[in-house]
């Protein structure tokens, strides 16, 4: 199939783009690059042999996306959409709400405009685990209540799974898979691709692999007080390999079925800051130092999924270890000390 990754050129798209290829499957990527570098399609292309067809373009704009259908059509027509573009910094949500609100909500509906002009009827969407809100309590099952964000991001997630819910609804022919995700991490075995943030990283991972390789000095671990066995915070992490095979498992449940369907992915399992440290200092070989400091606001104490709902309808579930994630982050972050960037960019 010919499938358009929206956002392909991104951390988690890149890595789909990977495993589609691998499988057979055309990729199309559509990326206004806003958070992302255009080597990546090289680095694409070094692992798989196989080039993705690439358009800078912006989602949100009508007549770009347009563009980029009728551009396939004429070749080999759009069969399926994995819809990853969006921003995604969490606390930059609660600074620039609209922005947020903005990008990711009209994306949603111009894309959605556009594959009913084109007859396109398969869409996977990249939601978030972060949709459970503070009501609901770990292991998340699917039936968990959502709502409650406490960001905009979050806001973004929650009503874009509403709309997607409403256009399945009214247009049966549709097929619309959510997939939550957990916390993905790591880096493809290679070390040719992996995650690049622009500036300090929020997210852990990126964090303590820029404290390796000597670009910060320490790590602010976020609270010791909470209620779990180490007093700090516990999240599901998955290796990005496993999350990005999880569309490809997605991708064939959507060509069978119709309707929406919601999963989450993540590994089932639970591991603190400290474990994190701990296992990233024993890939790595480095020490990674670190001081406890205040909350961070907005954070749950615990959050980590219930994938059963996966493993039984999509045949998916995790396989790498928390080990191979640090392996892999720190092999991907050794390589390009400077993400895609090379040094005197
Ligand atoms: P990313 O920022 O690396 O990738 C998103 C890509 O979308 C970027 O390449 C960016 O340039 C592009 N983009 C943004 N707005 C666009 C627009 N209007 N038109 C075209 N391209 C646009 O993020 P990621 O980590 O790969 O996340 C992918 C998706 O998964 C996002 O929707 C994110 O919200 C969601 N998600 C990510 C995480 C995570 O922790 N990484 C967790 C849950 C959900
Ligand atoms: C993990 C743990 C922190 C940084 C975020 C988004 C979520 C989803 C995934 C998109 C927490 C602690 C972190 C640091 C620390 N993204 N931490 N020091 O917050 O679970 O999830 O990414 O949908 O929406 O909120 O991930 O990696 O930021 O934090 O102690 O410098 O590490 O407090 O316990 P989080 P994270």
């Amino acid at each position: 199939m010919n499938i358009l990754l929206t956002g392909g050129a991104g951390y988690i798209g890149s890595h789909t783009a990977v495993e589609l290829l691998a499988k057979g499957h055309s990729v199309v990527i559509a990326d206004n690059l806003s958070n992302s570098h255009p080597a990546v399609i090289d680095r694409i292309e070094t692992i798989t042999g196989k080039r993705p067809l690439f358009f800078e373009a912006d989602i949100a704009d009508k007549k770009q996306t347009e563009a980029i259908f009728s551009a396939c059509a004429e070749h080999q027509p759009i069969d399926a959409v994995i819809h990853f573009a969006g921003y995604k910094a969490v606390g930059e949500s609660v600074a620039k709400p609209e922005i947020y609100y903005r990008n990711n909500i009209d994306s949603t509906l111009t894309l959605l405009e556009t594959m009913q002009t084109f007859g396109v009827n398969k869409l996977i969407f990249s939601s978030s685990a972060t949709v459970y809100g503070t009501e609901a309590e770990a292991p998340y099952t699917e039936q968990s209540p959502t709502g409650n964000c406490s960001n905009p991001y979050g806001w973004t997630k929650f009503m874009i799974e509403k709309i997607l819910g409403g256009v399945a609804l009214a247009h049966p022919e549709m097929s619309v898979v959510l997939l939550r995700y957990f916390n993905p991490v790591g880096a493809h075995e290679s070390g040719l691709i992996g995650e690049d943030p622009d500036g300090i990283p929020n997210n852990l991972f990126p964090y303590i692999s820029q404290v390796a390789i000597g670009r910060r000095e320490k790590l602010s671990v976020f609270g010791n007080d909470y209620p779990t066995p180490d007093g700090t915070g516990v999240r599901d992490y998955i290796h990005v390999t496993d999350l990005a095979k999880g569309h490809v498992c997605a991708l064939d449940y959507a060509c069978l079925h119709t309707g929406v369907e919601v999963f989450n992915l993540g590994s089932g399992k639970g591991s603190s800051v400290l474990d994190i440290v701990r296992a990233y200092e024993s890939a790595s070989g480095r020490k990674i130092p670190y001081v406890i400091a205040p909350r961070r606001a907005g954070d749950l104490a615990v959050s980590y999924a219930d994938p059963s709902k996966a493993k039984r309808l999509l045949g998916w579930q995790t396989e790498k270890s928390l080990s191979d994630m640090c392996k892999d982050s720190w092999k991907w972050q050794s390589q390009n000390p400077n993400g895609y960037r090379s040094s005197d960019e």
